[in-house]
């Protein structure tokens, strides 16, 4: 049974939140993935959800004033609703760069959780949990140059003995976010280790603003144990969307309707890692776009019959007709 948290507040109800003036007729987002959700992936996942909010990559302030064409920045209105992300720890070029973004972006949100090492160096990402009056300064440049609403999205801390997100969210909150987003794991976790969705649960009443869980929801199972745990208003889903790009609009129409998917079958896998081979190939140019898409076939093909043979043979293959050509044998083995 799905347990409505929040459908007395004015910001959620059965369907849809509202994050600052903007209406999200879906409580699922995209998680931003660098390297993973670009135009191409975001395109695919708009052809089955109409309403999830996407997230494009991360967008490194630094960079995008250097450069305000790059391939990163490219989205259309079929994206609507889309929330940029920002990583950088300056704020006048973060806000900069969220005046280069306002006319494409619906959200402007700021990476606050990402642990890697260069970016915890640089002190963006994850390193301004550790540094939340920084964090703030960001949000209120954001806001101050742009009339779009600002988010963030963080993690529960740095380590165990420094789990401080709830304060964090209150203090962004002061800011002026709009809505955050929490994925339950400590910097130190990286991306293994369980995410915690109850811890996640300290956050209501304590802030105003909607909050949306992230990590490990990977099935509408997962979606609706993540929700329930965390009592959030919505949910960011990442890496279970690698291969299973339908799995926004499977949670919205189960989280809507009661709707239960329907297992895809091995053509129709088939068929959309090929759509999403050929979009990033027009993307990219031919050779790129073949070596780009090399990190999707394990999760499109995951548990068809002699996976990891053909998995090993794709990933080595730079032709694309011999490509074709070994997606068929997957499909008659
Ligand atoms: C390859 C990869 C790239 C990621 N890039 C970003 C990013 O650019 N910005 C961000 O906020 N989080 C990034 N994340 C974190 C995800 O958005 C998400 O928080 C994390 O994967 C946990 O959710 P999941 O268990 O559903 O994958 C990335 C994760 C992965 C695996």
């Amino acid at each position: 049974m799905i347990i409505q948290n929040t459908q007395d507040k004015e910001f959620s109800n059965l369907n849809s939140i509202s994050i600052g003036n903007v209406k999200i007729n879906s409580k699922v987002v995209s998680a931003p993935m660098a390297g993973i959700t670009d135009y191409v992936l975001r395109k695919l996942i708009r052809k089955y959800s109409k309403d999830c909010l996407l997230t494009t990559e991360m967008i490194s302030s630094e960079a995008l004033v250097q450069r305000e064409d790059c391939h990163i920045v490219k989205t259309d209105e079929e994206e609507i609703p889309v929330s940029f992300q920002i990583s950088g720890h300056k704020p006048p070029l973060v806000a900069k760069s969220a005046k280069i973004l306002a006319d494409k972006a619906t959200i402007i949100d700021i990476n606050m959780g990402c642990p890697v090492n260069k970016v915890m160096k640089a002190t963006d990402g994850c390193a301004l949990m550790k540094s939340p009056d920084v964090a703030a300064s960001l949000i209120r440049a954001v806001k101050e140059v742009v009339d779009l609403p600002v988010t963030c999205k963080f993690r529960l801390g740095i380590n165990q003995n420094c789990i401080n997100f709830v304060d964090f969210a209150v203090k962004m909150q002061e800011a002026g976010a709009a809505a955050i987003c929490v994925h339950a794991r400590t910097r130190v976790q990286m991306y293994s280790g369980v995410a915690d969705w109850k811890r996640v649960s300290a956050l209501r009443g304590k802030i105003d603003i909607p909050y949306f869980i992230n990590g490990d929801i990977v099935s509408v199972e997962t979606a609706e144990q993540a929700m329930n745990d965390s009592l959030a208003d919505g949910l960011a889903v990442g890496r279970g969307l690698l291969g299973n790009p339908w799995l926004p609009a499977q949670i919205d129409d189960y989280l809507k309707f009661g709707k239960k998917p329907d297992e895809k079958s091995i053509e129709e896998k088939l068929s959309v890692l090929k759509e999403h081979l050929d979009a990033e190939i027009a993307f990219r140019g031919e050779l790129n776009g073949i070596k780009f898409f090399r990190k999707f076939y394990p999760y499109y093909i995951k548990g068809l019959r002699g996976a990891s043979e053909f998995r090993g043979r794709l990933v080595t293959e730079e032709n694309y007709d011999k490509i074709i050509s070994i997606l068929q044998e997957i499909k008659n083995a």
